[in-house]
């Protein structure tokens, strides 16, 4: 099976051909339009896929080989995300199953992130623990194999990624900066500054998060702090940022396992390509003999090869909610 898959759910116009199990092409266009205001325009967004999405579309057929009529399924993120950028990409993408005569599948783009630790082998057993950490969700979530899940714990203000973008805001880094303090982190102690770690001791049976707190308290602590001493350390204050989110993240994942019996877990989004997130879980799982799965840092972020691969997975297992399928029959008479 030939599936093209598109997103463009935010600042990502994407593109991604899969021919049977393998990802063919993946074609990714950031936006960096964005950057000089320190967080993603939706407007500016959706202009920027209008300009983009034929030129990725065609670039990922011709990197995977193949022609549109080889295509035989079409698949696009229909949401949650910004509205006007998602419907750039998802009107594309149906016209362009329309005018082919292929089916087209709308996917959920949180529901491709959970499905995202299934583009590559080796796949998570089922039933898994997933946690599905993105710039605008943080979700945890117990996976059955029809592809069912039940939801037992989400953010209850901030995303995980929204607390590493605007706690890297007020250090002065740039949008997203996620991977920037990813990086600096690495230079810095974790150590240095304990900041909170919400709705972890005394709710062991909660697994909801909150970052709202973490972002106060390194407002407030900033505010006490000279430029100078934030300049010397900001390494050391990534480093801590990110462990007081990273933390979190781990042991809430980890309760949830023990409590609902799971041995096997799924990191996903956009936050799951954090390296220290990755150290920890593999930590964790390793002490507890856990099996861990956390896509290829190109799969954690918006990709399209999650979008097609979500289709397939639907396809194998007869779940293709009434997908579109295009009749072109009255077309033909009109034209006749
Ligand atoms: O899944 P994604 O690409 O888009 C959404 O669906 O939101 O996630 C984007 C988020 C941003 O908040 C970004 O800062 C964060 O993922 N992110 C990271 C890293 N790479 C991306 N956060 C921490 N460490 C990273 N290495
Ligand atoms: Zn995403």
């Amino acid at each position: 099976m030939i599936i093209l898959g598109v997103e463009s759910s935010c600042d990502d116009t994407a593109a991604a051909v899969l021919k049977g199990d393998v990802v063919a092409s993946n074609i990714i266009s950031s936006q960096l339009a964005h950057r000089e205001f320190g967080g993603v325009v939706p407007e500016l967004a959706s202009r920027e896929h209008d300009r983009r999405v034929v030129s990725v579309v065609q670039r990922a057929l011709e990197e995977a080989n193949i022609k549109k009529s080889d295509l035989d399924l079409v698949a696009a993120t229909a949401g949650p995300g910004l509205i006007g950028a998602t419907l750039v990409g998802l009107n594309f993408a149906q016209a362009f199953a329309y005018a082919l005569c292929k089916p087209f599948v709308p996917i959920n783009h949180i529901e491709a992130h959970i499905f995202s630790t299934f583009i590559e082998p080796p796949f998570p057993s089922f039933p898994f623990v997933s946690l599905t950490v993105s710039g605008g969700h943080t979700m945890l979530a117990i996976v059955q194999d029809d592809l069912s899940y039940k939801v037992i714990g989400r953010t209850i203000d901030d995303a995980a990624g929204e607390a590493f973008d605007k706690t890297g805001k007020m250090l002065g880094l740039p949008y997203p900066a996620g991977p920037v303090i990813d990086k600096l982190a690495r230079q810095g102690d974790p150590n240095f500054h304990k900041f909170p770690q919400a709705l972890t001791k005394g709710y062991e049976e909660n697994f909801d998060f909150s970052f709202s707190g973490l972002k106060t308290s390194v407002q407030t602590y900033l505010a006490s702090q000279s430029p100078e001493f934030i300049e010397t350390h900001r390494a050391d204050l990534c480093a801590s940022i990110q462990d007081a989110i990273t933390s979190v993240l781990v042991l809430k994942t980890m309760r949830a396992a023990a409590k609902f019996g799971v041995r096997t877990i799924s990191v996903a989004g956009g936050v799951s390509a954090n390296s220290e997130l990755r150290r920890k879980f593999e930590q964790a799982c390793a002490e507890k003999g856990f099996s861990l799965h956390v896509p290829k840092p190109i799969y954690s972020t918006d990709n399209a090869a999650m979008i097609a691969s979500l289709a397939k997975l639907k396809a194998e297992r007869g779940r293709l909610d009434s997908p579109l399928r295009y009749d072109h029959s009255a077309f033909a008479s009109f034209q006749a």
